[in-house]
C-alpha cells in the first residue's frame, strides 16, 4: 500500500528549544516508520530577517544534527535544506499569483512581525505563508507534523491547494493538515508564563537542546509556581499545567502521576516537583546534546546527508512541478 506523505521543516534561526521538538521533532521520529517523510530545514524562510552567511550555515548544520540527535533516521526519511530543492521556489512563484495581497496581510503572525520589526516589512514576509504552502505542495503530503502556532499556514497551504486545482481543473494537491500524536496540537509555553516558549525570545525560560546540565537545572528551579491549590480539585493554572506537561514528556508515568495526585489533594510542594522535573530533564537532554554535539564535529558526515536528502526531495518535487507546469499550460515541447 501507498503510505501517506508527510512534510515538515524548521526554520535556522537559533537554537531548538522544547517546544519545537514537543511541537515537531517528537512527532518526526514516530512517524518515520509508517509515512514517506520529507524533513527539512527551512533555510530560506530564515532570510527574511537577513542572518549573517556564516551564522546561516552553521545554524542548518545544527538543526540538522539535532533532528539527527533526536532519532530521525536519514535512511528512512528525506532530510534536506530548503534551499536544495529548486523546485520548491518554482512553485511558490507559481502560487503568489494565486495568493492575495489583502489574506496575507491578515495574516495573524505577519501582523506580528510588522509590530515587532516596522523598519523591516519586506515581500518575503508578506509572502511566508506561500512559501510555506509551496513546501508542503511540492510533495503533495496530507500530513504536516507542526506545533499549534502554525494551525493558521496550514489553512492557507489548504486554500491555496484548492484555488489551484479549482482554477487549472486539476485533482493535483491534495488537501494538507496539521498533524499531533499528542490531542488537540503542541503548544509549549514559556517557564515564565509569557507566551510561547521560541527561538529568540526570553532565553532564561525557554529550555534549549543544547544547554548544559546546570543551565536545565537553574532554569526549572525558576519556573513561576504559585503557593499551590488552595482546594481538592482546583483548577490548574497554565504555567502549572505546562509543568506538567514537560513532566509528562520526560518523567516515568507513575511519578507524574505520583505529583499530579499530590496536585489534586493540595500536597504538592513545588520545590520538590520542580527538583524531579530538572533531573528528568537533564537526563532526557544530556544524550540530545551530546549527540548533536559530536556531529556538528563532523561536518562531512552532515554534508553527506544533506546531499541524499535533497536528491530524494528534488526526485518526489520535480513530478509534481511536471503536472504543475502542464496544468498551467507551460509546456512548449
Ligand atoms: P519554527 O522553526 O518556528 O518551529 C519549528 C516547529 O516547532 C514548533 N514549535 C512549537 N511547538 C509547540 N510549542 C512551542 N512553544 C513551539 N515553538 C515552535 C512549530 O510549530 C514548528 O512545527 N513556518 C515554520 C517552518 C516551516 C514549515 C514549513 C513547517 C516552513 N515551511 C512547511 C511545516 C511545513 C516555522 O517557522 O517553524
Amino acid at each position: 500500500m501507498q503510505k501517506e506523505i508527510v512534510v515538515s521543516g524548521i526554520r535556522s534561526t537559533g537554537f531548538l528549544h522544547l517546544g519545537n521538538y514537543f511541537g515537531a521533532m517528537r512527532n518526526y521520529v514516530r512517524m518515520q516508520e509508517d509515512y514517506e517523510c520529507y524533513f527539512f530545514v527551512a533555510d530560506y524562510h530564515s532570510l527574511t530577517t537577513h542572518p549573517d552567511p556564516k551564522d546561516l550555515r552553521n545554524n542548518v548544520y545544527r538543526v540538522l544534527a539535532e533532528n539527527i540527535a533526536c532519532g530521525l533516521d536519514h535512511t528512512k526519511v528525506a532530510l534536506y535544506a530548503q534551499s536544495d530543492v529548486p523546485e520548491i521556489p518554482e512553485l511558490y512563484l507559481m502560487m503568489n499569483m494565486l495568493a492575495y495581497k489583502g489574506e496575507l496581510e491578515k495574516v495573524p503572525t505577519f501582523k506580528e512581525k510588522v509590530r515587532q520589526h516596522p523598519d523591516n516589512v519586506n515581500a518575503g514576509l508578506l509572502t511566508y505563508p506561500v512559501l510555506m504552502a509551496a513546501d508542503i505542495l511540492v510533495h503533495r503530503a496530507v500530513k504536516v507534523p507542526v506545533g499549534k502556532d502554525q494551525e493558521q499556514h496550514l489553512e492557507m497551504a489548504r486554500n491555496f491547494a484548492q484555488r489551484f486545482n479549482h482554477r487549472y481543473q486539476v485533482e493535483l494537491f491534495p488537501e494538507p493538515h496539521a498533524f499531533n500524536f499528542g490531542a488537540g496540537g503542541a503548544k509549549i509555553m514559556s517557564l515564565d508564563g509569557n507566551g510561547k516558549m521560541s527561538k529568540s525570545e526570553n532565553a532564561n525560560a525557554t529550555i534549549y537542546l543544547n544547554d548544559d546540565d546546570d543551565t536545565i537545572r537553574k532554569k526549572i528551579m525558576k519556573a513561576k509556581t504559585d503557593s499551590g491549590p488552595e482546594a481538592p480539585g482546583s483548577e490548574m493554572p497554565d504555567y502549572i499545567a505546562n509543568l506538567f506537561q514537560l513532566m509528562q514528556l520526560v518523567s516515568r508515568e507513575d511519578v507524574y502521576n505520583d505529583f499530579l495526585g499530590h496536585f489534586n489533594n493540595c500536597t504538592i510542594r513545588y520545590g520538590d516537583f520542580k527538583k524531579q522535573l530538572a533531573e528528568d530533564m537533564v537526563q532526557f537532554i544530556n544524550p540530545i546534546r551530546t549527540k548533536a554535539l559530536e556531529l556538528t564535529n563532523d561536518p562531512a558526515r552532515l554534508q553527506k546527508i544533506l546531499r541524499e536528502g535533497a536528491q530524494k526531495a528534488r526526485e518526489s518535487a520535480s513530478r509534481t512541478l511536471t503536472e504543475a507546469r502542464k496544468a498551467i499550460g507551460l509546456h512548449y515541447y
